[in-house]
């Protein structure tokens, strides 16, 4: 099968896709999306430490200067609070507001959180196991990250039954031509999350609390719109992926029982098998760079203006780098998988991504020992953020 995003049986398993364009034509135009395809691990890596791309061109030139067309007028809400993020901004920008927020995520603050993190991951699977499991992620997946970020942040107990619809309709912009539909729901979240973030500031700067809302609300060189951005971005980004490792991450252990029984056996292999999980099966398959200045990827030459697509789920399994990479080993030593970037977007949440990950795994290999698929499950239709519908498993 070709690369195709748009088809469910590839979004699957693109693995034989993939490494068929590693082989074939690691640096390839895909005409669908008009982007360069970038399959191999050495040029994704390479790429992402290299300052002439971007996340954005939007620092260096405006849309008409870099010969792109600007986003139609109904999408303004949805720019406006992507574009305040530090993910879609690059230095000087990026670097100031990189600075002020990674305060809150520097490992040693995250590391205070883990007893908190394994209480709410402790009780989840209580609750879980007391019913005799269902939805692994609903009932655990989501909820954890959701929490977890929820609290950082300071958003109240009865309103986080938003975050997470807020977030997934959100997100349906970050896909490969996204539907006129997914456009507008993406709009409508983006417009009431902003709304709903700008009251909540309002408030902690009357009236500050513990949390990092009200941190981010009393710093005066923050504006409005990039307060806003930044909370969405943590918000958003501090469990997307995280929900996916843990589901995907139980779908490949269900579907390697030798690798799960060893797991089960000795528990001291969690980190490197999580760091596996997260390579075996990517949960964010693809990141987007614009060529700021014409460059040269794997002999190719590719001109300023044009737009890579940087295929890690691809990189992941590139046998120039990983040995056997098909091969699930969760002892895996050498594994520079690169699940959360390189460089100077290098994952902010990664060290609470991997205490809420080793938590939630750990208290369900404890709580649940025995657990078991209860239906092979299904995919979503997103290749981008990919991950499972639900997984039903029993205790
Ligand atoms: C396993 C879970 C996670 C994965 C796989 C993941 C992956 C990534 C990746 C690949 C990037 C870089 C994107 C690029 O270069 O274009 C990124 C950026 C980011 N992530 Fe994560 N992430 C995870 C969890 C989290 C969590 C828990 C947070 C918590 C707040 C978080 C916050 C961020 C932020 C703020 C950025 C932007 C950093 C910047 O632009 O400088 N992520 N993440």
């Amino acid at each position: 099968m070709r690369f195709d995003p748009w088809n469910p049986d590839f979004v699957a398993f693109p693995y034989d896709a993939y490494a068929e364009l590693r082989r074939e034509a690691p640096v390839g135009f895909f005409e669908p999306t008009g982007q360069w395809l970038v399959a191999r691990h050495a040029d994704v890596n390479a790429l992402l430490r290299d300052r002439r791309l971007g996340r954005t061109y939007l620092h260096v030139a405006t849309h008409e200067e870099f010969g792109r067309l600007s986003p139609p007028e109904f999408q303004e809400p949805w720019w406006r609070v992507n574009n305040a993020g530090m993910l879609d901004l690059e230095p000087p920008e990026h670097t100031r507001l990189r600075r002020l927020v990674s305060r809150a995520f520097t490992p040693r603050m995250v590391e205070s959180l883990r007893p908190r993190v394994k209480e709410i991951a402790g009780g989840l699977v209580d609750a879980f196991v007391a019913q005799g499991g269902g939805d692994l992620i609903a009932e655990v997946a989501e909820p954890l990250p959701v929490t977890v970020i929820a609290e950082m942040l300071g958003v109240p107990e009865s309103d986080r039954g938003l975050l997470r619809p807020w977030s997934a309709d959100m997100c349906g912009m970050f896909e490969l031509n996204p539907s006129l539909e997914a456009q507008h729901a993406a709009v409508r979240a983006a417009t009431e999350f902003a709304g709903y973030l700008r009251g909540l500031a309002a408030e902690r700067r009357g009236d500050p609390g513990d949390d990092l809302i009200s941190a981010l609300a009393q710093i005066e060189e923050l504006t409005e719109d990039e307060l806003v951005g930044t909370c969405v971005l943590l918000l958003n980004a501090g469990h997307e992926a995280t929900v996916n490792v843990t589901g995907n991450g139980w779908w490949a252990l269900f579907r390697n029982p030798g690798e799960l029984a060893r797991l089960r056996a000795d528990h001291s292999l969690l980190p490197t098998a999580i760091e596996e999980l997260m390579r075996w099966d990517t949960p964010l398959q693809m990141f987007e760079r614009w060529v700021l200045e014409d460059i040269e990827i794997g002999g190719v030459a590719i001109p300023k203006g044009v737009e890579v697509a940087l295929l890690f789920g691809s990189a992941n399994r590139d046998p120039e780098v990983f040995v056997e990479p098909d091969r699930l080993d969760l002892g895996r030593a050498d594994n520079p998988h690169i699940s959360f970037g390189a460089g100077i977007h290098f994952c902010l949440g990664a060290p609470l991504a991997r205490i809420e990950l080793a938590e939630s795994f750990g208290a369900l290999l404890t709580k649940a020992p025995a657990m078991e698929l209860v239906k092979e499950p299904v995919w979503k239709p997103g290749y981008v953020i990919r991950g499972l519908e639900s997984l039903e498993v029993a205790i």
